[in-house]
């Protein structure tokens, strides 16, 4: 931890395991593999972050009273690290998930911790538990930053302290399909934002609102549900983890940051990759009409990288994309996304970080 000084406090050299883990790196999917270190800093409201500790994974002591207990004051972020063929690690884009943090934090009335410390904090605790980055090829390290209300409240308040946490798990394949295509639900009844409420943040009381259709679809075979917005329902939102986008011939139309979706940095990147490769990318309202007629249809996100879509269902109608297997622009931005991610090719847009 020497070169990340500013961010974490070492009182004594931390003990950093070297034996290898018992992991089989080919089956891994989207679960938590516990590992050896978090990192975690608190401050007061109106304070700013202490120099955080990294300290052995576990259970964290928390009052029953807490704000993000009672009143749902918390953010969460999600990045990766890959280790390299040539011996590195590697972030992607990290200073854009401080940045998201900052926002989030605004609109939920805490404090964050600023660019650098979250950089410098997420490097730390990557480096404390580097034996848990899966080989190259075999997966990355998941990243979860965490910002919470962790001071007591009763009434209904901004909590007076607030808790940066971080923890890492590897990981491989989000949906339990692989790289194959997924099939989604179009969701007409619940919604998970409304304009002006929380839906362009990353708080965790958006990801507990889409479980009950999420679950619903998943009883009926489905992988994930597509939410349409609140106001017409007619427009594409978001998929309860990913965002999504629509392919027809070489225009590439994904919904615009208007605070009801996520700006997310995988969808960021994506646009930036595709607009590189000559396709028109479209950030606008999409409404289901467009999804239904696309040529192809892809999810991204952190978690989920580039997710090919298979078929929707809208109103008891299914259409499917392709004939099948993945269609060609997802493949062609899913590999090249994935291969800058892992330092396979010229990272010209300057996006990893070492
Ligand atoms: C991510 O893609 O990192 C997310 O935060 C989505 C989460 C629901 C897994």
């Amino acid at each position: 931890g020497t070169n990340n000084a500013q961010a974490v406090r070492v009182d004594s050299p931390l003990s950093v395991p070297s034996d290898t883990v018992d992991i089989d790196w080919d089956t891994i999917g989207f679960g938590l593999v516990n590992t050896d270190y978090m990192y975690t800093s608190k401050c007061a409201l109106g304070g700013s972050f202490s120099k955080g500790e990294l300290v052995p994974f576990g259970n964290i002591e928390i009052n029953p009273s807490a704000g993000v207990l009672n009143y749902g004051q918390g953010l969460f972020e999600g990045l990766k690290a890959y280790r390299t063929e040539d011996g590195n690690i590697l972030l992607f884009r990290p200073e854009e998930n401080a940045t998201r943090m900052t926002m989030g934090a605004e609109r939920m009335c805490m404090p964050a911790p600023s660019i650098d410390q979250f950089v410098q904090a997420v490097k730390a605790t990557v480096l404390a538990n580097e034996r848990w980055i899966p080989p190259p090829g075999k997966g990355s390290l998941y990243i979860r930053p965490l910002l919470i209300g962790s001071g007591s409240v009763l009434g209904l308040a901004p909590a007076p302290e607030y808790t940066f946490l971080i923890y890492v798990s590897p990981v491989g394949n989000y949906f339990k399909e692989g790289l194959s295509p997924i099939n989604l639900i179009i969701e007409t009844e619940m919604h998970r934002a409304t304009p002006g409420g929380t839906g362009g943040v990353k708080t965790i009381g958006n990801y507990a609102a889409v479980l009950k259709a999420q679950g619903a679809a998943k009883a009926r075979g489905y992988s994930d549900v597509l939410y349409l917005d609140s106001v017409h329902k007619n427009y594409l939102e978001e998929v309860s983890s990913c965002n999504i986008f629509v392919v027809k011939g070489n225009t590439i139309s994904t919904p615009d940051i208007k605070g009801t979706i996520l700006p997310g940095i995988t969808r960021k990147s994506i646009i930036d990759v595709a607009r590189d490769q000559g396709f028109q990318v479209e950030e606008r309202a999409v409404t289901v009409d467009e999804l239904l007629d696309a040529d192809e249809v892809f999810c991204t996100g952190t978690a989920v990288v580039v997710s090919p879509v298979g078929s929707i269902t809208y109103l008891g109608k299914r259409v499917t994309y392709g004939s099948d297997g993945v269609g060609l622009v997802s493949q062609k931005l899913y590999s090249t996304l994935t291969s800058l991610q892992m330092g396979l090719t010229d990272d010209k847009m300057g996006w990893t970080v070492k």
